[in-house]
């Protein structure tokens, strides 16, 4: 049996020797994405493994089914750039990594949480200019805050562990309330409640279509002054020029966001010396209540590890025994 893996990064490297190794089969690493142009490198394999946002190249899947590929594994969650009905109708089963550590996305939320409260970015510019003087950058306490959740699946329930576990009183919205944490008591009935009551509002919901502008100008204005926004789940989710907009006007706090509506061509690319023409971006980066980073809240070795392993599992699976726990594609 033999596997191709496209867009292998560097830190995912040991991983797939250590699993090549041990279950002796051969993988090729290639750090190229897959593209019309790779297409043909991926005869003679059994198995190929992807991990890539932009989409696939046309005909994929019946070339596969032609070059006797018995499937396609990629190391994320979103399927969203792949034709699943060419997939079916070429009958390549597709499997995906639906969980690689909620944990990672959760710890990284509370971790730019507390740097909001404290207000760490503007003490690391002063500090760096031999200002070491305190006031008036006075922070405050998460225990002392409502922290409205709004998704409590795989990640948001992670999170809502984790504040808890600060002292945090937590309330929560989901479209399908979890039985365990109803229990509990935190669900707020409507998502308009959520916003009136939290003093800091974190998203892990996915992004769909129904959810694009979730916060806008009339959400933000039925917020609580002086609110933080901690944004790791799809940067759609908010309208960035009403986020500007309520930072400007005092009613958000700070902001932390991992993901931002444009963020394809510039996150995870080397722009140092290739300005991007994004105008709120850039006034969003130099607010400093604003934190931005480029959508590495799932980046741990723990996650990476997990993607790897899981997609790889999953190809020998489904090569194997014709079945996998990660089918996308039934
Ligand atoms: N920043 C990163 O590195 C990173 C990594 C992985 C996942 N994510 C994102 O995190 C988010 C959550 O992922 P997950 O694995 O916890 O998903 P999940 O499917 O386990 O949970 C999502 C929850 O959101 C709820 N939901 C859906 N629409 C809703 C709405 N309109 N209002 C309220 N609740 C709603 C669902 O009922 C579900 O309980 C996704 O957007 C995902 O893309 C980000």
């Amino acid at each position: 049996m033999k596997f191709i893996a496209f867009d292998v990064r560097d830190d995912e490297k040991p991983y797939f020797q250590a699993w090549a190794k041990q279950n002796k089969i051969e993988v090729t690493l290639d750090s190229g994405v897959l593209d019309e142009r790779t297409l043909k490198k991926t005869t003679g394999y059994d198995a190929v493994l992807a991990l890539q946002t932009r989409s696939y190249p046309e005909g994929m899947f019946e070339f596969f089914k032609k070059q006797g590929i018995k499937v396609l594994s990629i190391r994320n969650v979103g399927v969203d750039n792949l034709d699943l009905t060419a997939a079916k109708a070429s009958q390549i089963p597709v499997t995906n990594v639906p969980a690689y550590s909620p944990n990672a996305i959760a710890e990284f939320s509370v971790t730019q949480l507390l740097q909001l409260l404290r207000q760490t970015t503007i003490f690391r510019q002063k500090i760096a200019a031999h200002d070491f003087r305190w006031a008036p950058f006075i922070g405050e306490e998460l225990r002392s805050k409502t922290v409205g959740v709004i998704g409590t699946g795989r990640i948001g329930k992670a999170a809502i562990k984790i504040y808890q576990g600060f002292g945090a009183r937590v309330i929560a919205y989901d479209l399908y309330p979890d039985p365990k944490l109803k229990s509990q008591g935190i669900y707020v009935p409507t998502l308009a409640a959520l916003l009136q009551q939290a003093d800091v509002i974190t998203l892990h919901l996915p992004a769909t279509a129904q959810d694009c502008y979730l916060l806008d100008e009339k959400a933000f204005s039925q917020m609580k002054q002086g609110v933080y926004i901690i944004n790791t789940a799809r940067g759609i989710l908010i309208e960035s020029k009403a986020l500007l907009a309520a930072l400007k006007n005092h009613r958000v706090a700070g902001a932390a966001l991992d993901t931002y509506e444009n963020e394809n061509s510039i996150f995870n690319h080397d722009l140092r010396a290739q300005p991007f023409d994004d105008p709120i971006l850039a006034e969003l980066l130099v607010q400093p209540n604003v934190l931005i980073t480029p959508h590495i809240a799932f980046y741990t070795k723990t996650a990476v590890e997990n993607m790897v392993l899981i997609a790889l599992n999953s190809a020998k699976a489904v090569c194997q025994q014709g079945k996998s726990d990660n089918l996308v594609t039934k």
